[in-house]
């Protein structure tokens, strides 16, 4: 018998897969996983098209097009205010994904702490224990799912070297405003701590909110590797593209282990975008075009009996059942898609407790006819 030991004894398939397999075989509306149900723009494609038939069709440099780095370096010093230097300090990975895994392994080693605020995205607690670390959750509470910033700070030790946030926050919608960026400072200033800031859903923000990133403090820029990803910007999830920023000394660090892990990533998407991004409508477009849906599906929502909570940025809209049943959220969100045809995902999913507080989510990055199929469906119950 072979003996081997797994790395992630307790992770089996993740809930967004099991959800979606769950409403093919019910035929259900999916609402449950991340991705939108519309095209990716045309005039994208037919740039990448274009870019493979001129001939980009071989490895890209290791750290990405030079010409989408200089762009994303003018693009975020101008939401900003930082300069990110193209050639040292912006790495174009495979989704934000891979950039997290990479910053992750980057700073953690064995015996290492980690503090993730929960719920959380899967693949945080995940990519910390693979490098033999340690995981140090605080729980977020319905219906603010503020931050309490005091008992972040007790959770630090002298093993602590790193912090993730989410802003926007996948799943609860929340975002962190002035007062939790200058608490996040006051956290960590002082310390070696890092910081990895999932700002993958940063052009997904609503009534007036700005999206607050740690690029735009010196004392968090200094200490964060910032992860961001095109498959939210321009409705292509399936196209894996990303990237990753930090300062130099850390992004060098970052490359040699992207240099071994991935190398270069798809090289005609590259060159597509530098094109695409070219025009900034193309993401600020974003607001305007979630902030309809959201309203859409909220409005569909209001005559049901679930308890809508706010969302300020993401596609994502939270909801609370407990006026319909007292059942497991789990159970709750297969009888919804067995029973009703809509598909969702449990908010216990995103705690390493499974904290149940009867509540789901739902994405909301649909056609309108999917929102309005889903609502009428869920307004049977
Ligand atoms: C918070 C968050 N971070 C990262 C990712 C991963 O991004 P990508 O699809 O580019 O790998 C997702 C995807 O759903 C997400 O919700």
């Amino acid at each position: 018998m072979l003996n081997f030991i797994s790395k992630l004894p307790h992770v089996n398939q993740s809930i967004f897969s099991a959800m979606t397999t769950l409403c093919s075989e019910h035929q259900a509306v999916n609402l449950s996983q991340g991705f939108p149900d519309f095209e990716t723009p045309n005039e994208l494609i037919n740039l990448v098209y274009r870019k493979m038939l001129s001939g980009h069709n071989q490895y890209a440099p290791m750290a990405g097009l030079l010409r989408l780095r200089e762009i994303l370096a003018e693009k975020i010093e101008h939401l900003h205010g930082y300069y990110y230097n193209p050639e040292s300090e912006i790495t174009i990975t495979a989704g934000g994904t891979q950039a997290i895994f990479t910053a992750i392994a980057t700073i953690i080693r064995p015996g290492d702490e980690a503090i993730i605020i929960e719920p959380a995205y899967d693949s945080y607690a995940p990519c910390v224990k693979i490098m033999g670390g340690f995981v140090k959750s605080i729980t977020l509470e319905p219906p603010g799912y503020h931050i309490n910033w005091q008992l972040l700070r007790r959770l630090i030790s002298s093993q602590t070297k790193l912090i993730i946030i989410n802003s926007p926050h996948n799943p609860t919608g929340t975002i962190l405003d002035e007062g939790d960026m200058q608490e996040l400072i006051k956290s960590v200033q002082q310390t070696d701590i890092m910081i990895v800031s999932d700002e993958v859903y940063e052009h997904i923000i609503f009534d007036g909110h700005t999206h607050l990133s740690v690029s735009h403090y010196p004392e968090l820029q200094e200490r964060s590797f910032v992860i961001s990803s095109f498959g939210k910007i321009f409705h292509n999830t399936g196209w894996k593209v990303g990237y990753c920023t930090a300062p130099s000394k850390l992004m060098g660090e970052f490359r040699k282990i992207h240099q071994f892990e991935i190398f270069s990533v798809n090289t005609p998407i590259q060159y597509a975008l530098a094109d695409y991004l070219q025009e900034e409508e193309h993401y600020l477009q974003l607001v305007d075009l979630y902030t309809e849906k959201r309203n859409l599906f909220s409005h569909l929502l209001q005559g049901t009996k679930f308890k809508l909570l706010p969302c300020k940025g993401t596609y994502f809209l939270l909801a609370q059942y407990g006026d319909i049943s007292d059942e497991p959220d789990i159970n709750f969100a297969k009888r919804l898609i067995k029973d009703y045809g809509v598909g969702s995902i449990p908010i216990s999913s995103f705690y390493t407790q499974n904290m149940d507080y009867k509540t789901l989510r739902f994405c909301f990055a649909k056609k309108d006819d999917t929102l309005k199929e889903a609502a009428e469906r869920l307004s049977k119950i």
